[in-house]
């Protein structure tokens, strides 16, 4: 069996206990809760991670592009969600020949993507799910419902997406509409969910791996973390500044408003403070040290993003390799 030794760097290792063992404490947690869970692949981006999700229990996948579900469903998950505005005919017809071989469901926000799934999916005996997308808060698609601004604007305010969600599901009631499914997303609001919430089905995607952001948000420690990027010192200019061969290429610049670009695995005295494409700028204090040459583990703010710079992954424990994985569904535009 190789050693992690033995990779060239930068490589991106997935402790694969620690992911499995993230799974199955979301699932746990799901099933205690009477919840769903339907995570989003976008994380890992690897049909291998999103079968074992499905084998624990996971009633489907989320996925963000039609490429990713493609690819899933190509690996033969079954259920696929895409909480997506999907417009233009080229995207469409992809969508409806996926519509054909798995279970899919998608989103939507507006009347102009509504008319377009409706002109395209008009077999009434196989219809497509759509749930409507709120926003709720993010800022980013999602229904503001100006007929029902001022009487939304409070609930927002008063609360978050949970109470928001009621009032659209009673509003919806009252309209003689019943909402069996409402779908809602990432891993600290999982984690925050109980029996009495309003949500039927969440769609984590970090939790697998976890990251320095939701460390920084409470739902795990560093050492819940299964995603590092393996990086060599290649320079030590001065004795409190470091340079690894990650640089935004390896890590990216994404820090979701973290001070700081990671932290090294062991090595609380590091900090990666700077980035070039090419370059891991640490900045350390207390008097510690790097040797160049020395090979370091970085957990990264944000691993999503990580997952879509590497062409593979190395599933390992330990210090063994066990297997090296494509990241099949990376670099989908589309
Ligand atoms: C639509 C949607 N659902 C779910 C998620 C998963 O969120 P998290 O990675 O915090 O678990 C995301 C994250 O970007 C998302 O965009």
């Amino acid at each position: 069996m190789a050693s992690i030794d033995d990779l060239d760097t930068p490589a991106i290792l997935i402790d694969a206990a620690r992911a499995e063992a993230n799974i199955a404490k979301a699932q746990a947690h799901a099933d205690r809760h009477g919840l769903k869970l339907r995570p989003h692949i976008k994380t890992h981006k690897l049909p291998y991670w999103a079968k074992k999700q499905v084998a624990a229990g996971a009633v489907g996948i989320t996925c963000q592009k039609i490429g990713e579900a493609e690819v899933m469903a190509d690996a033969g998950l079954e259920d696929i969600f895409l909480p997506y505005n999907i417009l233009g005919r080229a995207k469409l017809e992809r969508l409806k020949a996926l519509h054909g071989r798995v279970a899919l469901s998608v989103t939507a926000d507006s009347h102009e993507t509504l008319s377009g799934l409706a002109a395209t999916f008009t077999d009434t005996g196989h219809p497509l799910p759509v749930l409507v997308e709120c926003d709720t808060g993010m800022g980013r698609c999602g229904v503001q419902s100006p007929a029902e601004a001022v009487a939304l604007a409070k609930v927002i305010r008063a609360a978050e997406a949970e109470a928001w969600l009621r009032n659209a599901r009673e509003t919806l009631a009252a309209a003689g509409l019943e909402c069996r499914r409402i779908s809602s997303g990432g891993t600290p609001d999982m984690w925050r969910s109980g029996e009495d919430s309003v949500v039927t089905e969440y769609r984590p995607g970090t939790y697998i791996y976890l990251d320095r952001y939701q460390v920084a948000k409470g739902v795990g420690t560093l050492d819940d973390c299964a995603l590092t990027v393996l990086a060599t010192v290649v320079s030590h200019p001065t004795p409190s500044r470091a340079i690894l061969d990650s640089g935004s290429k390896a890590l990216s610049s994404d820090t979701l408003g973290l001070p700081d670009f990671g932290e090294l695995l062991g090595v609380p005295s590091a900090r990666v403070t700077g980035l070039s494409e090419e370059h891991g700028n640490v900045t350390l204090s207390d008097g510690g040290a790097l040797r160049i040459g020395e090979r370091v583990r970085v957990v990264p703010d944000h691993c999503c993003v990580v997952t879509n710079l590497f062409d593979q992954v190395h599933l390992i424990d330990g210090d063994k390799v066990l297997e090296t994985l494509p990241v099949a569904a990376r670099g989908k535009m589309a």
